[in-house]
């Protein structure tokens, strides 16, 4: 069946206590869907799916089996792609939630079943409203049956650092004796510090006495911006799984950043003299798609990934980084996929070329796909002299994110200026069929969002409206995000084009195809009250 409970991925033939390989554990696309607005379609999840194998990530947890018919198949497809990293399903601790999980993860060649249930007082007494007892025993029998579906199961005990020190003991204890290969400890409320998580790790491996027989893992929240502190100091005291996000998406402050910890850990070897299965290179990659398909822009001085993260605008720094890179760059751009911002082609260039520099920047695309974004580079580069690698990221996540969508714009005029009321006339395909309309309003993007309004009519709210420049100068094309609120659900959309008010209109558009998925599926975060 699936790998063995006393081995981690990545570092098969080592003993549990020996080993030195630090499992690399994605929950981009369970936790960090689980942020507000950051909704993933199915095809969505399946090219981050393969991004994420491709970059040597070990466990995938593509959803939330049972939350909805979305999560279900999600995992059921991302099962079926997958095949050299496990496939995990979250499940809450009931017989239904376990049974679900296995059943979307039972085309996976390596399958992970990770069940969990709240242990400390206040979750026990207002969230379960269990007594410590039943919850002990929920365990007993919710890692029971998982181990008697697959082999590889993962138990956490919810809000595990604010759980007292004896309970999580014995909880650890209990869920390791019924199978559990893998114990997670959740800082559910990014609550923690690293000096205290450490101590709880070592307090674990003091007194768990068949705490050898599992790795421990770790599970940080950011909401005081410690996940990542928090994961390398469980690492140093001995936790050999982290699980994290690309660009540290996740509930709330989100998750600890995938991308920041095996840098720390590859960039401070000497610190921590440990290994992960992954090729940084792929880091920039798995960042951008991850921001084009959640609309989620990555702020500028964001380690690791951040536009500004290895830019050097102060005179004395560009003077001594033209001397030796060393001197203000403790890691190359290089080592997490970054290129240097070169003019890449213009309208002369050819199909293959636009191939070949798409496969640098890191894009495999398919035939169909290839074909559109070549025709849409030959649009940009007759209306934009010099077109740059960003442009051409922005133009293929643009497409990504725009793909398979029920809305789309397919004509757009607008007569604006000053002394004239804004008019937009705009004709929209929905669900195939084309219809048009003219609408005013205080500003063009004003008309414009108005327009849409009455073609498709809603009752989401706008809470974001932002424009940036994907390059510079008055050639750059417009990157537009756009944030809508619909009874609680909130979406992002993104659009890029050279015409602000065209990338405008597809992230309004963008947002509203987000919300039509989020319509069919049920938040999983509301499942959370059961668990
Ligand atoms: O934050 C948390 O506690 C979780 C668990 C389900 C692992 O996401
Ligand atoms: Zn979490």
């Amino acid at each position: 069946m699936t790998q063995s409970k006393d081995a981690a991925p990545g570092d098969d033939a080592q003993p549990v206590s020996e080993r030195q390989n630090v499992t690399i554990f994605d929950t981009t696309m369970r936790d960090g869907e689980q942020s507000p607005g950051a909704s993933m379609s199915l095809d969505e999840k399946l090219e981050i799916a393969t991004v994420l194998q491709e970059m040597g990530v070990d466990v995938i947890e593509a959803g939330f089996a049972i939350a909805s018919k979305g999560d279900f198949e999600a995992v059921t497809e991302v099962s079926k792609i997958v095949t050299d990293s496990i496939v995990c399903s979250l499940a809450r601790s009931g017989i239904q939630d376990i049974d679900r999980a296995a059943e979307a993860l039972k085309h996976a060649k390596r399958k992970r079943i990770h069940t969990f249930i709240s242990t400390s007082p206040l979750h026990m007494k207002h969230k379960l409203q269990m007594s410590p007892d039943d919850v002990h025993q929920a365990v007993i029998d919710s890692v029971t049956h998982a181990r008697n579906l697959v082999d590889d199961v993962e138990w956490s005990p919810e809000d595990g650092t604010r759980t007292e020190p004896d309970f999580l003991c014995k909880t650890v204890e209990s869920a390791i004796k019924a199978g559990a290969g893998t114990i997670n400890i959740p800082d559910t409320v990014g609550y923690t510090a690293p000096v205290e998580f450490s101590a709880l790790i070592e307090m674990l491996m003091n007194r768990v006495p068949n705490i050898d027989k599992a790795v421990l893992s770790v599970h940080c929240h950011n909401d005081l911006g410690l996940a990542v502190a928090n994961s390398l100091a469980a690492v140093k005291a001995g936790a050999r799984q982290v699980e994290c996000t690309i660009n540290g998406l996740g509930e709330r402050a989100g998750n600890a950043s995938m991308e920041e910890i095996v840098m720390a850990i590859k960039t401070r070897n000497d610190l921590f003299p440990y290994t992960t299965n992954i090729r940084t290179e792929n880091i920039m990659r798995a960042s951008r798609l991850v921001s084009a398909v959640t609309g989620f822009t990555v702020q500028p001085n964001k380690a690791i990934v951040g536009a500004n993260a290895f830019a050097h605008e102060a005179g004395i720094h560009q003077d001594g980084m033209l001397k030796h890179a060393g001197t203000y760059e403790i890691m190359t751009p290089e080592s997490v996929g970054l290129t240097k911002s070169t003019l890449v082609m213009g309208k002369h260039s050819g199909r293959h070329a636009f191939k070949t520099k798409l496969q640098e920047l890191g894009y495999e695309l398919g035939e169909n796909a290839l074909h559109d974004a070549f025709a849409r580079f030959k649009d940009l580069a007759d209306k934009k002299k010099d077109v740059y690698d960003e442009d051409l990221i922005a133009l293929v996540d643009d497409a990504v994110s725009r793909r398979n969508e029920r809305i789309k714009l397919t004509a757009l005029a607008l007569r604006c200026g000053m002394g004239v009321r804004p008019e937009a006339e705009l004709t929209l395909e929905i669900d195939g069929e084309t219809s048009s309309t003219t609408a005013d309003g205080d500003g063009p993007v004003d008309a414009i969002f108005r327009a849409i309004g009455a073609l498709f009519p809603h009752e989401a709210n706008l809470q974001l409206y932002q424009v940036g420049a994907v390059t510079q100068g008055t050639y750059a094309q417009a990157d537009v995000s756009v944030r809508l609120e619909e009874n609680g659900r909130t979406v992002n959309g993104a659009g890029a084009d050279t015409d602000t008010m065209v990338a405008s209109a597809n992230a309004y558009i963008s947002a509203l195809n987000k919300l039509l998925v989020k319509r069919e599926k049920t938040a999983p975060a509301a499942l959370y009250a059961q668990a």
